[in-house]
């Protein structure tokens, strides 16, 4: 049996991690006998934004590496097709994995719907439903194509329910690892829609442990404990828009000016930030991206988080730390339910969470989940 994964841009090298190393446990099951192989696609490709994140979590180097790079949207993703479709020509894999909403993607899972080799997307069933953003774009298309759509929580599967879905195992609700797996029956016919939980609670299960109050991390930034905000904003919507980029800009200096903020920048916003005429208030410290186990460290320390990443929402509502999301809406609804994070068009200066657990994505076994499904489903009728 042979899995292929693809990742290619920040964000899935880290959901890639709890795969790899679950992977790695039951291939030393004499009884299993699975061969994995990932491709890296090259969208991202500086060190900081790549190969930082496999000699941090310790995964093997790619075994195919597509080294598409940067370019327009098209060229990118038809080079990811192109390239992606050579591998699995190649490989023959059984199923294809993709990650998230990136437009790695997009283009592997096109290249692999198009062989008629099976898909799973993992992260399924998010929406934003504003199609201005590339990243919902990559996600109705490729949720369409796939065959198995692993969802991080009971919402992803209700929006799919909406849009035609119709295999929903238990319900849409949380498999239980231990008797839901294997009870699990299903027709391969038909595109199959389950609730795992969300793998980045997976990792940051395993990096909180590691990470636990990280004194130097506050010696190294020169911060106080509980004294700062960190910040982060890369999105394209905000970026690519000299209107959007300065609304948060002004946000940012009008509400925060004396608060101390940490801003690891994007490659992409430090270009941007040349060419349009904004800038931060002096107590924003510019810094270059971090390595990921130190942003969850310096998270972990702060008071406050500032963010357009979808991750880091998610990871703020976890750790308990309140968010404020930069941009016009969020497809983690239920962050903001929960009264921890905030659509920065609604920040009146509180926040109000409510209390009660924080567990509306899964319990940190979904990787456990979508690779028994996995094997589960290429082993059904
Ligand atoms: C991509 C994802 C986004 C995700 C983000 C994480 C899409 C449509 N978007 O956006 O969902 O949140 O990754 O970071 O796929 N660049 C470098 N070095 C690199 C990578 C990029 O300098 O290693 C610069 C280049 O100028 C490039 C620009 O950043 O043109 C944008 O990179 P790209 O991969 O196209 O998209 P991201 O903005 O990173």
């Amino acid at each position: 049996m042979k899995i292929c994964n693809v990742v290619g841009a920040r964000p899935q090298f880290i959901k890639y991690f709890p795969i790899y190393n679950y992977m790695k446990q039951i291939q030393t099951d004499a009884d299993i006998r699975v061969e994995e192989i990932l491709i890296h696609t090259g969208q991202h490709y500086d060190y900081n934004m790549s190969r930082t994140f496999f000699d941090a979590f310790g995964m093997k180097s790619p075994d195919f590496h597509l080294e598409v790079g940067s370019g327009r949207h098209g060229a990118q993703i038809a080079e990811i097709i192109r390239k992606s479709e050579e591998v699995f020509l190649q490989q023959k894999p059984d199923v294809v994995c993709v990650y998230g909403d990136t437009n790695s993607t997009l283009g592997a899972a096109l290249a692999a719907a198009k062989l008629n080799i099976p898909l799973a997307h993992i992260e399924a069933g998010l929406r934003s439903f504003n199609r201005q953003m590339p990243e919902e774009i990559n996600r109705v298309a490729t949720d369409h194509m796939s065959d198995i759509l692993f969802c991080p929580c009971r919402n992803a599967v209700d929006l799919l329910t909406r849009e035609g879905f119709s295999q929903i195992i238990n319900s849409g609700s949380l498999l239980d690892q231990k008797t839901g797996l294997s009870d699990f029956q299903v027709d391969t016919k038909t595109p199959v829609v389950v609730n795992t939980g969300d793998v980045m609670y997976d990792v940051l299960l395993h990096v909180k442990e590691k990470m636990a109050r990280n004194a130097q991390i506050m010696k190294r930034f020169k911060v106080e404990a509980e004294n700062f905000a960190l910040l982060t904003l890369h999105r394209a919507e905000n970026t690519n828009s000299e209107e959007n980029f300065r609304k948060i800009v002004t946000f940012v200096n009008d509400s925060f000016r004396d608060t101390e903020i940490i801003f690891p920048i994007h490659p992409r916003t430090r270009k941007v930030m040349k060419q349009f005429p904004v800038s931060f208030t002096g107590n924003v410290k510019i810094i270059e991206p971090m390595h990921y186990f130190d942003l969850v460290a310096l998270l972990m320390q702060s008071r406050l988080l500032l963010t357009d990443s979808g991750g880091m929402q998610k990871e703020a509502y976890w750790l308990g730390i309140p968010c404020i999301t930069l941009r016009e809406q969020t497809e983690w609804p239920e962050t903001i339910e929960s009264g921890w994070n905030t659509l920065y068009r609604d920040y009146t200066g509180n926040h109000h969470p409510l209390p009660g657990s924080r567990n509306v994505y899964g319990d940190g076994f979904a990787s456990l989940r979508i690779i028994q499904l996995i094997l589960n489903w290429l082993n059904s009728p």
